[in-house]
C-alpha cells in the first residue's frame, strides 16, 4: 500500500488524513501550519522493521526515542528465532509503542514484503547490505519512507540499484536516511561546517582507519544448510557482507568524502587474510591498507584490520593547506575549535530525530546517493585489494560485477575462493 503520508501523490483511496483536507473543518487546521501534508505533527507513524538482529533492534528503539507518535507494527527476518527474540527485547524496552502483533510478525525471505504490505509508513532496513537494494527497491516502489543500515550494497550492480531507488524515492517525496550516523553527530557537525567554511584550507590529504580485533562468529551447527550458516555467519561472506572494509570501515570512508565533498577518483592498494584463515570465517579479508585519490589531488590513506591482540584505532585524521583537524572534535588552525559539550546527542537516536522531522514537516531528508557513492568507494577500495589493480571511479561504477545470488533458498552455496592479487578479476559473479 501507498505510505498514506504521501497519499496525495498515490491515487489509493482517501485515508483519514486526507479526508481532512477536503473538509472545510480543516481550512483552520491547516492554517495552523502544524502538519506535513495535512497531517498533523503528532499523528502516529508506523513502522515496519526488516531484519531483527542487533542493530534492527537498536533501530527500532532509537526510532522510538526520537520522535513522538511512533509506533513499531510489524517484523520481518529470515530466521523465526530472530523475530522471537527482537519481540520480547522491544515489548520490555519501548512497551506500549510495541504493536507487531503476532499476525505482523513474518519470517523468511520473502518477509519484506509482508512487512511492507502491513500499513506502515516508515521501514527500517537492517540486514545483512547483501540483500538492501532489493528491499530498498520494494520499499520505494511501496511508497514507504526509509531508514537504511550502512552499507547499502556490496558490488557495484546493486549501487546502481541503490541510486535508482533514490531517485525514485526524490520523485515521490519520500525520506531515506543512512545509518552513516558521523552525519548526524554534533561534533562532527560542528567541525564539518567550519572546515567547509575554511578553517583548515584545502584538505591534501587525510587518514582514515577502523582498525580492531575480530568480531563474533557462530560454529555451524548440524543441519544448517551452507544457506542458514552463511546467513548466521553473514559477516565473513562477500555477497552478504562486502567485507569488513564495506561493512565497517564505510564509516571512515563516508567521512573523508564528506570532508572532501566529492567521492575518491582511483583507488590502489593491499590486503590478505593473514590470521583469520579458518573456513569457518568464510572467505573475507582480516586487513586492507588503501590510497584513495581525489578529484583536488588530494590522497587518503585507509586502513582496516580485524585481527585480534592488534592495537585499536578508529578515527579520522585531516590535513589542509591552514590547519588539521579531528572532524569527530577539534580543529588545529589559526582559529582552533574543540567541541565542549558535555553530553552531545546519541548520532543513533539524532538520526531518527531528523528523519522523523523531515517526513512530518513535509521536506523529507534523501541520503541515498550520498550513502550509495560511500559505499561504493569502499568496494572500489576492496576491489583494488582483491584484484591488486588500481580502479578508477568510473571502472567501479560501471562494473560487471554482480555477486548477489539470482535466487534465495535455504539449500547448497558454496563459498567463493579467497580473492588472489594478480589473479581475481573485478568482472565477475561470486
Ligand atoms: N550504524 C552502525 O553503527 C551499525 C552498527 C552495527 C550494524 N550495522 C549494520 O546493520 C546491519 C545489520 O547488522 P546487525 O549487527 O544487526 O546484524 P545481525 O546479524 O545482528 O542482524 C541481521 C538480521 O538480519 C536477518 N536477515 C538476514 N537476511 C535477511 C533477509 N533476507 N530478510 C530478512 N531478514 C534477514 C538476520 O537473520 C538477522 O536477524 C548491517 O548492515 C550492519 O552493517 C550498523
Amino acid at each position: 500500500m501507498e505510505n498514506k503520508l504521501n497519499a496525495k501523490n498515490s491515487g489509493v483511496p482517501l485515508t483519514r488524513r486526507d479526508f481532512i483536507k477536503t473538509t472545510a473543518a480543516a481550512a483552520a487546521y491547516l492554517a495552523s501550519g502544524n502538519f506535513a501534508y495535512g497531517f498533523a505533527a503528532a499523528e502516529t507513524i508506523r513502522v515496519g522493521l526488516i531484519g531483527c538482529g542487533g542493530r534492527g533492534t537498536g533501530a527500532a528503539k532509537d526510532c522510538v526515542e526520537s520522535s513522538a507518535s511512533i509506533e513499531i507494527v510489524a517484523l520481518g527476518d529470515v530466521f523465526a528465532d530472530r523475530v522471537t527474540q527482537c519481540k520480547e527485547n522491544l515489548r520490555k524496552s519501548i512497551g506500549d509503542h510495541f504493536k507487531a502483533t503476532d499476525d505482523r510478525c513474518f519470517v523468511g525471505f520473502d518477509a519484506y514484503k509482508n512487512v511492507l504490505a502491513s500499513d506502515i509508513d516508515l521501514v527500517i532496513l537492517a540486514t545483512p547490505p547483501g540483500f538492501r537494494p532489493i528491499h530498498l527497491q520494494a520499499a520505494i516502489e511501496a511508497g514507504k519512507h526509509v531508514f537504511m543500515e550502512k552499507p547499502v550494497a556490496v558490488d557495484p550492480a546493486g549501487v546502481r540499484a541503490v541510486i535508482a531507488s533514490a531517485d525514485l524515492a526524490k520523485q515521490k517525496s519520500l525520506a531515506i536516511v543512512a545509518g552513516t550516523q558521523r552525519r548526524h553527530q554534533l561534533g562532527y557537525l560542528e567541525a564539518m561546517k567550519r572546515i567547509h567554511a575554511g578553517a583548515i584550507g584545502d584538505i591534501v590529504s587525510a587518514q582514515v582507519y577502523w582498525n580492531q580485533g575480530g568480531l563474533w562468529m557462530h560454529a555451524r551447527q548440524p543441519g544448517w544448510t551452507d544457506m542458514e550458516w552463511q546467513l548466521r555467519n553473514w559477516l565473513y561472506f562477500t555477497w552478504l557482507s562486502g567485507d569488513h572494509i564495506v561493512e565497517q570501515h564505510i564509516h571512515n570512508i563516508d567521512v573523508a568524502n564528506w570532508a572532501l565533498q566529492a567521492h575518491p577518483v582511483k583507488a590502489v592498494g593491499v590486503g590478505g587474510r593473514q590470521v583469520r584463515v579458518d573456513p569457518a570465517y568464510g572467505h573475507i579479508f582480516d586487513h586492507f591498507a588503501l590510497e584513495f585519490e581525489y578529484p583536488n589531488g588530494a590522497r587518503v590513506l585507509s586502513m582496516c584490520r580485524q585481527i585480534d591482540g592488534t592495537a585499536t584505532r578508529v578515527n579520522e585524521y585531516l590535513i589542509g593547506t591552514k590547519g588539521t583537524a579531528d572532524p569527530s572534535s577539534w580543529i588545529k588552525a589559526a582559529k582552533p575549535w574543540r567541541l565542549e559539550v558535555e553530553t552531545p546527542p546519541n548520532p543513533y537516536v539524532q538520526e531518527h530525530t531528523d528523519l522523523i522531522a523531515s517526513i512530518r514537516k513535509g521536506q523529507p531528508l534523501n541520503e541515498g546517493r550520498q550513502v550509495a557513492e560511500s559505499t561504493l568507494s569502499a568496494i572500489m577500495g576492496r576491489e583494488a585489494a582483491y584484484t591488486g589493480q588500481a580502479i578508477t571511479w568510473e571502472e567501479i561504477l560501471n562494473a560487471d560485477l554482480d555477486i548477489t545470488p539470482k535466487n534465495f533458498s535455504f539449500g547448497p552455496m558454496p563459498v567463493p575462493p579467497v580473492a588472489v592479487p594478480g589473479v581475481t578479476k573485478l568482472s565477475r559473479t561470486a
